[in-house]
Formats: structure tokens, sequence, C-alpha cells
């Protein structure tokens, strides 16, 4: 039964370790469990992660045995900008720096199911978050729909994606492939421009909110599939070394990285730049499409199925279509990875009606 005797508290290193035994059905993908302990390891021990980035919570019943597990949860702390439109004669935008917390691995072992631990431990959570982090907002990508999670408070915001199929032939040009070490730099500017958008006198009364694309979070991304290639494309003697594409201009430029999952294996743009539309619109569409193609290559090379862009604008639909034509699906995600979203002060409502997510893209996922 649950009820408030139940608590949420932070999972000891050995409980951390039975969590992930627990879960491995449900997450180590192709890996073996000890394989996907290590893994999980790998992305605990990130800049983004370690000295407390990453917490494990579980719920557990002081008054019965307190260290039967009955349901958990991650959550990541992340640096995130708001911005407040304020009215006083003038209208302008007031952009904050916050930490925001990514929330994950929801789960409960299959014998507890469907007795309303997740609820509560995600209530307790939701508290907890609250209580500690009050200017803040915080996250989840919801795989089970888009109810479940508005119950406690999260809301479902814009989750849709392009993917096409990863491209067999075909001569890149006009882009150069960037490696890790070229990143922080255009990190610089890409959170220059993200700020710069926050702070622009709003057209509406919503809430703003954004995480800061930075350097650490791109790691933390790349730390899963340069643990996972060596081990299930042992065959591909390479290293996951390109990790995106920029065009000549440097205006434009796509992040990515490289999901071997069991079933479905695919190449995340996990962060789209464009700093410039003042080129003629098919000339941007040009060069956009180079930079699918790129990532359409890479994919291919890497034995992936897909190329998938969450929440694409229609110039990179356009330009996707350019190079991988009818091929091309949007989807609207209605069941998985449904982004969404709780602004930690209540007053401020947490729905798209109410906050606008600008950067709304995988580099955000936990
Ligand atoms: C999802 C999960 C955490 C729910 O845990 P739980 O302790 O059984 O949850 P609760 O008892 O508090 O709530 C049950 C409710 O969860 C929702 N739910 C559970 N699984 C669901 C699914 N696959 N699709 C939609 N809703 C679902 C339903 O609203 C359900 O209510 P119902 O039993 O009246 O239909 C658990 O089923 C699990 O660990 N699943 C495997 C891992 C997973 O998918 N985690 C979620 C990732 S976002």
């Amino acid at each position: 039964m649950t009820g408030s005797h139940l608590i949420l508290r932070p999972a000891t290193a050995q409980e951390v370790y039975y969590v992930h035994e627990l879960n491995a059905a449900a997450w180590a993908g192709a890996l073996d469990v000890e394989t996907y302990h290590d893994r999980e390891q790998t992305l605990a021990s990130t800049p983004l992660t370690r000295n407390g980035g990453l917490s494990t919570w579980v719920l557990v019943d002081p008054a019965d045995d307190p260290h039967k597990i009955l349901s958990s949860c991650e959550t990541t702390k992340k640096q995130a900008l708001i911005s407040t439109p304020r009215i006083n004669g003038d209208t302008v935008s007031t952009v904050r720096q916050v930490t925001a917390h990514g929330v994950g691995s929801v789960f409960t072992p299959e014998e507890h199911r469907g007795k309303g631990y997740a609820g509560t431990m995600l209530q307790l959570l939701a508290e907890s978050l609250k209580r500690g982090n009050a200017d803040g907002f915080s996250v989840l990508y919801s795989d089970i729909g888009k109810k479940f999670y508005a119950r406690f408070g999260w809301q479902p915001h814009q989750s849709s994606h392009l993917e096409f199929p990863a491209i067999e032939e075909g001569t890149v040009t006009g882009i150069k492939f960037l490696r890790s070490n070229d990143v922080p730099a255009l990190c610089v500017k890409d959170i220059a421009a993200v700020k710069e958008k926050l702070s622009r006198p709003p057209l509406d009364l919503r809430t703003k909110v954004a995480f800061v694309p930075d350097y650490q979070t791109f790691e933390w991304h790349w730390s899963r599939e340069e643990f996972v290639a060596p081990v299930l494309r042992k065959h591909i003697d390479i290293k996951p070394a390109a990790k995106g594409a920029i065009t000549a201009d440097g205006k434009r430029w796509m992040i990515w990285n490289r999901d071997f999952g069991k079933t479905a294996t695919q190449l995340y743009i996990i962060r789209y730049v464009n700093l410039s539309r003042s080129l003629e619109e098919t000339k941007e569409e040009k060069q956009i499409a180079n930079l699918f193609l790129a990532a359409g290559r890479e994919a291919h090379r890497w034995g992936l199925q897909k190329v998938i862009m969450w929440n694409p604008d229609e110039i990179c639909i356009r330009a996707a279509r350019r190079v991988a034509g009818s091929t091309v699906q949007v989807v609207d995600r209605e069941s998985d990875s449904i982004a969404s979203l709780m602004m930690h002060q209540p007053k401020q409502g947490s729905s798209p009606q109410d906050v606008e997510w600008i950067a709304n893209e995988k580099f955000a996922w936990a």
C-alpha cells in the first residue's frame, strides 16, 4: 500500500548498483548487465554528473523494510536560463541563470507495480525539487504518454521529430566535420545566441526557458557512444570522432550522438544552430541539406538505421527532403520521449500556454 509513511531518499552506492540490476531489462539495450553497470558508472563520472551532478533516489517504507526499493529515479543538475516578461511602460525580459533538473530512469520493480509507488515517488520528488530549487524548473521525457507525469506537475511540450534512413551514397561537400575540440568555441557562440533570444522584448507574456547548450552536456551524451561503440561495433576500427558538421561559412552546425539501441539504432542530431538567416531561402536550404547529408552518411558508416532531429523548423524539414526526399517523415510523438516540463514556482504555470521552451532539442534529454 502507498501512503504518507513512505520516504524518498538518496540511494547508497550499493543501492545504485542494485537499481541498475533491477532496471537493466528496461534500459541495458544490447549490453549485458555487467557492461550496463560499467556504462552507467562511466555516465556518472563525466564533468556534468560527478560531484553531485547526478543523484539516484529510492522510495522505501521505513516502517517495513527500509532497504526494499519500491521505486527509483535519477535527477541530473543542469544549467538553464529563464526569462520572465515584465511590463512597466516598456515590455522587457529579464534573463536569469538557474539550475534545472532532468528527471530520468523512473522505475518500479515488476512485483511492486500498479500500487501507486511511482506516483508517490514523483509527488515527493516534485515537492523536494520545488523546496530545494524554488527558482528553477525540471523536465522529464515520458515514455508512457502524456497523462501520467502531468498529474504530478510535468506538462507535455512539443515532441515532434524528423527522421530519414541512413544514406548509402553521395559525396559530402560544403561542410567540415566537427571534432570534440572544435565544439567549446561553438558552444560560446551558441550560448550567447540563446541568451540574446531570451532577452528580446517578448511577443507574449509567456515565461521562456532554455537549457544552456554547454560543452559538458555534449560530453555527457558522447560518453555514452564512446563507451558503447567499441562494445557493439567491434568491426568498425575507428572511434566515433566526428561529433557533428558545420557549414563552410561557420554559421550553421549540427552536433550529433550515435545511439546503438537493441532494436532501433540512430544518429541523433542533438543540437542544431543557425546563426544567420541572411541567405536567400534556397541557398539556406542547400547549406542545411549539406549538413543532413553529412549526418546521413555518418549514420550509414556506423551501421545506424536512421537520422533523427527533434522539433525541426520548416526550413530544416525542407532541407532534409532535399537529401532524403519522400523518405523523410515528420512525427508528432504521442507516447515516447514526451518532453515534459514543470516550473518550480507553481504560479508561473508549466504548460506550453504559459511557458515557451526554447531549444527543446535532444541535447537537453537526460
Ligand atoms: C511506469 C512505471 C514506473 C509505473 O510504476 P508504478 O509504481 O506501477 O506506477 P503507479 O502505480 O504509481 O501508477 C500506475 C499508473 O502508471 C501509468 N502507467 C504505467 N505504465 C504505463 C504505460 N506503459 N503507459 C501509460 N501509462 C502507464 C498508468 O496511469 C497507471 O495507472 P493504472 O495502473 O491505473 O493504469 C512502471 O510501470 C515501470 O517501471 N515501467 C518500466 C520502466 C518505464 O517504462 N519507466 C517509465 C519511463 S518514462
